[in-house]
């Protein structure tokens, strides 16, 4: 993990605008936004759902409440449906950064709440690389 360095994409440029002091200084009704693709295929074709998207969906919306960040101002944990970057399954993105993770347990969504949300800092190690696409 490491800290978000000086902006020089767009990315990091929203992670350093949203570090202000204020919950909520921009025009935004949540701080972030995240959207877990929690598509199924039914042609055996790959998705998220065959990578436990659901549970890891459960396990952060859970996580988010307990750790107080869900609400006006703070976060919002969102189902969504193919998000169409199905080679990096398991796919969730967080906004306003747009920032791209795939995690594979629990400890990897634990540390998106801890150093994304609650700190401004993206886990590389967890981001999807930018050619992953269907
Ligand atoms: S099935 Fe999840 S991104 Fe397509």
């Amino acid at each position: 993990m490491t800290t978000v360095p000086a902006p020089t994409s767009p990315s990091t440029a929203a992670l350093s605008a949203h570090d202000s002091n204020s919950s909520n200084s921009n025009s935004s009704y949540y701080r972030h936004h995240l959207f877990f693709c929690l598509n199924e295929r039914s042609n055996g074709d790959a998705c998220c759902a065959q990578h436990g998207a659901q549970a890891a969906f459960d396990y952060c919306k859970q996580a988010v409440a307990q750790a107080g960040l869900a609400g006006q101002g703070l976060a919002r944990v969102n189902k969504a449906g193919c998000l169409n970057r199905c080679s990096a399954a398991p796919v969730l993105v967080v906004y306003p950064e747009a920032v791209w993770y795939t995690f594979v347990d629990h400890s990897d969504i634990d540390e998106i709440i801890e150093s994304h949300l609650k700190s401004g800092r993206i886990v590389e190690r967890l981001l999807i690389a930018p050619e992953m696409g269907r």
